[in-house]
């Protein structure tokens, strides 16, 4: 049997295994609904990320896991530990890695409308860049850095004008965005000839993200040229040098069988030769550059596992399986449509025969996991993984119905461990008066 994760395969009893480690004995001992995540997945996928930025970029480059995809402490003190770099997008995130023991200075902090208080948290911390999104952000980032009489770090978030083929609600590099500033206006060279005359602020360098789950490498050199001609334009015009160059995220990894993303070593690669080219038919010092991966070092590190409730056949219709989760820690099926594979975990030598729909147990009919997934026969009692679900799955979860969010438990050569507590009844109501 072949999974989109290579750290997935079958035991002995025909159980699944993640890491190594049996996920029908993770789901006795933790319950479901779980997320499970294989630490040395996540681990050689940094390393994947830090080892070909230094192979074609030297030591001029550094990784930021961007944490939206899967923030917590243990993920930020595994990440930390293999030497990366963080993008937060919020004072929970920053305080998240803050008290996991993170370097403040290899953080930066994003965001399209951040707070005075996430702002003077991040300068009092001093993380190592704030990427400002917009002008009124400049002009309150340079009143709280004179305020707190610190001097930090910017980046400013450039729209490249670059249309990536993905999903609409993840594509943020075209002018309509509600993300940074726009080069084709000029707003972009305005903003960068306020933020060179700041006294409090120091603009460091310039950030572009294009989108998420992209496949296709092209769009990515097409925004480094663009950011590059952009740097030149700064040093010709203004004789101001940009040091750092953040590329953002965005790299497309395998959910289902049909996926084909490229392998990293290879887009590191073709960026790396562009911006040398670029850089020396510009005349310009190559930039200190920054990537910031998250989906593909989280997600192919993890699955959830959940139990079968329930199977309702509807003859010539489908056949729905109900699990004990949902949307509430599932939601990228009702948000985006997003597919996932799904493994029978106590039947996982059994061949996928059928074609069902898993469905939540909340009250409204699009809660779903999928349609038309191939599955193996699954009856009341059996367990349930969907594979790579390690991003954006456990950071998007709600309270949903009053759903409890379930535990995070990370499994290393065999060994498991709780990394966030599955939520009890009175967390449910810990707020309410
Ligand atoms: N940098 C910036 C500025 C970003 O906005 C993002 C993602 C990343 C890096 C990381 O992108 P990644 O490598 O993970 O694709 N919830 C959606 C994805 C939203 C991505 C938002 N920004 C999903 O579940 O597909």
């Amino acid at each position: 049997m072949e999974f989109v994760s290579d750290n997935l395969n079958v035991n002995e009893k025909g159980n699944l295994t993640i890491g190594g480690t049996d996920t029908v004995e993770l789901a006795a001992k933790y319950g479901t609904p779980l997320y499970v995540m294989d630490e040395q997945t996540v681990r050689t996928n940094c390393r994947r990320f830090n080892d070909s930025i230094k192979k074609f970029y030297g030591d001029m480059g550094r990784v930021h896991y961007a944490s939206k995809a899967l923030s917590c402490m243990e993920m930020c003190r595994i990440v930390g530990s293999e030497g990366l770099g963080l993008d937060a997008v919020s004072i929970g995130e920053l305080y998240t890695a803050v008290k996991a023991g993170f370097d403040p200075a290899k953080i930066g902090f994003h965001g399209n409308n951040k707070t005075n208080e996430e702002l003077s948290y991040a300068v009092e911390i001093g993380v190592g860049h704030i990427i400002v999104d917009n002008i009124s952000e400049l002009h309150r980032l340079e009143k709280i850095a004179e305020e707190q009489g610190k001097k930090p770090h910017i980046m400013f978030r450039i729209k490249p004008g670059i249309d990536a083929h993905t999903h609409d609600f993840v594509k943020t590099g075209q002018i309509d965005s509600k993300f940074g500033f726009a080069l084709e206006t000029g707003e972009a060279f305005e903003a960068v000839k306020e933020a060179v005359a700041c006294k409090n602020v120091e603009l460091y360098g310039v950030h572009c993200h294009i989108g998420s789950q992209i496949f296709d490498i092209a769009p990515f050199e097409e925004a480094a040229k663009v950011m590059l001609t952009f740097i030149a334009k700064i040093k010709n015009e203004l004789d101001y040098e940009i040091k750092g160059l953040n590329l953002g995220g965005g790299f497309g990894i395998k959910y289902l069988n049909e996926h084909d993303p490229q392998p990293f070593e290879v887009f590191m690669e073709r960026v790396a030769k562009v911006v040398a080219e670029q850089c020396g038919a510009l005349n310009i010092s190559r930039p200190f550059i920054y990537i910031e991966p998250g989906r593909s070092i989280a997600a192919p590190a993890g699955i959830t596992l959940y139990t079968v409730g329930a199977r309702k056949e509807i003859p010539n219709i489908r056949t729905y399986i109900s699990i004990d989760g949902s949307m509430a820690d599932s939601p990228r099926y009702i948000l985006y449509g997003s597919e996932y594979e799904a493994v029978v975990a106590n039947k996982a030598n059994e061949e996928r025969t059928e074609r069902v729909t898993i469905a939540g147990k909340c009250c409204e009919s699009g809660d779903l996991i999928g349609e038309n997934m191939p599955l193996q026969h699954a009856e009341a009692g059996d367990i349930i993984a969907v594979c790579a679900t390690g991003a954006y799955n456990y950071s998007m979860s709600s309270n949903y119905n009053r759903l409890q969010k379930p535990a995070v438990v990370f499994v290393n050569n065999g060994e498991s461990r709780i990394a966030v507590k599955r939520e009890t009844l009175d967390d449910i109501i810990r707020n309410d008066v």
